[in-house]
């Protein structure tokens, strides 16, 4: 264990530093200490108030009067610096508009019925078959080598190939949606340097062009996909939604929608590899309710948006500690998901918890994940399918454990070297 993790457990806790790369990478040493020690914990670096308890998390997720998911400062540049070079370039763009995730109701509802319908569980059952043909492809393309990058080669793959069908974007564009979920991905982390930001900048730059030409394409000669859906769409008689309404929409299905589903597909694996047990009973017992028990406690063990902000719109007192008006604020919904409070035994990977469903991976309130339904038809479909075709899951010899990105937001492997036999 690194220097700085192992002073996270005995430090006094107004010296933890929550933004540390190694402590984002790393956090459940940290979650427990201020689950226990300080469940509203201001760090003193970033000012950011940091609430860690799973009835907190939830008692603020369901209270967007108290907790605005409006930032000041995020709501003009797609991309938040202040670096000329960043600005001139961006202004060529188009400004960032706050939609969904960055907004509040009623504004956030109106936005959320232009693609609720197309995110609908009954919607999606035609996409069953899809994504297990999308697997199996994934599968036949490494199953000889008997190894591969897991991360790179079916978690990032899947969730982007579904999301591109249902969009509405071409699969030789596929690189590029991958390029440009990357580029929103850096930006969120924060952690990229100046080199960094301006190439997220030139990248986001593009994604705006490309989808504009698209939209563009989608109101003169409409097809069946999202895109048409939501540049379309006029709901209850309100002007169509403009080009920078659409381009939020658009980044936010696809920001929240991929590096999470291929987090958690990821992880998943990982924690079969880390948790034989487990791995024993889904091998055993391959049945659509054991995969889906699988699923969910991946979703609750590795949470992959971990964090969100929310702002205060009041004076808020909790746990002794007084919130200002207009503070920041984390709704640390991985950390909830580690509660022991709620979840008996926390930290232990357990398929068979008898509250399985309690998670907030996916958020609650009105907020709660557009893509849930969707993001479990792909980790259902995706295992099920690893199961058919693999067997005995390891990492491929000589590897290192791995590793994850330090990120405030996200909490996701770095890779996964997989091995495995063919069934
Ligand atoms: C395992 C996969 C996923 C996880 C863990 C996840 C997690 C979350 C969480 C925690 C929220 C609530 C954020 C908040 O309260 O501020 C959220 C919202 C959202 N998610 Fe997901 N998500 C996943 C997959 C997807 C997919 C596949 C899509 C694509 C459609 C998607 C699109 C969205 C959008 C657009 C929102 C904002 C909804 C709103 O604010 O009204 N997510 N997600």
């Amino acid at each position: 264990m690194s220097e700085i993790l192992e002073q996270i457990k005995t430090c006094p806790i107004d010296e933890i530093m929550p933004m540390h790369p190694e402590v984002l990478a790393c956090p459940a040493l940290m979650n427990r200490r201020l689950r226990e020690e300080a469940p509203v914990f201001q760090d003193p670096m970033s000012g950011i108030f940091f609430i860690s308890r799973y009835a907190d998390v939830v008692a603020m997720a369901q209270d967007h009067q108290t907790f605005s998911s409006v930032m000041p400062g995020t709501t003009t540049r797609a991309v938040n610096s202040d670096d000329q070079e960043v600005v001139d370039l961006l202004e060529q763009g188009y400004p960032n508009v706050p939609t969904m995730l960055t907004q509040d109701p009623p504004l956030q509802r109106r936005y959320r019925k232009f693609v609720d319908g197309a995110f609908s569980p009954s919607n999606l059952k035609a996409l069953e078959p899809y994504i297990e043909q999308i697997s199996n492809e994934l599968i036949d393309a490494f199953a000889d080598a008997g190894q591969c990058e897991f991360l790179n080669d079916f978690g990032v793959p899947l969730p982007l190939k579904v999301i591109a069908s249902q969009i509405g974007v071409p699969l030789e564009d596929l690189p590029l949606l991958r390029k440009w979920t990357e580029a929103f991905i850096g930006n969120l982390s924060q952690q990229l340097d100046r080199e960094g930001t301006l190439q997220a900048a030139k990248d986001i730059l593009e994604f705006q062009h490309y989808f504009v030409e698209k939209m563009e394409e989608r109101r003169r000669q409409p097809e069946d996909d999202i895109l048409s859906k939501v540049v379309n769409a006029s709901i209850d008689g309100e002007k169509p939604l403009d080009n920078a309404e659409c381009l939020s929409m658009l980044s936010q299905i696809l920001v929240a929608g991929n590096e999470t589903t291929a987090g958690s597909l990821t992880e998943g694996i990982w924690l079969l590899i880390e948790n034989p047990d487990q791995y024993e009973l889904v091998r055993n017992d391959p049945s659509p309710e054991m995969i889906s028990r699988l699923v969910e406690e991946v979703l609750r063990y590795s949470s992959p948006s971990s964090n969100m902000f929310r702002r205060t719109t009041r004076e808020v007192e909790l746990h002794g500690v007084t919130i200002p008006e207009n503070s920041v604020c984390f709704a640390r919904f991985a950390s909830a998901n580690q509660d022991d409070a709620q979840f008996a035994d926390a930290m232990t990977f357990n398929i068979m918890r008898d509250n399985l469903k309690d998670h907030v991976a996916f958020g609650k309130g009105v907020h709660h994940c557009l893509g849930a339904a969707l993001a479990r038809r792909e980790m259902n479909g995706g295992f099920k399918v690893l199961f058919e075709r693999l067997e005995n899951f390891r990492l491929q010899p000589g590897a290192i454990e791995p590793q994850f990105a330090p990120n405030a937001l996200l909490h996701g492997l770095i890779g996964l070297p997989l091995a495995f036999d063919v069934r």
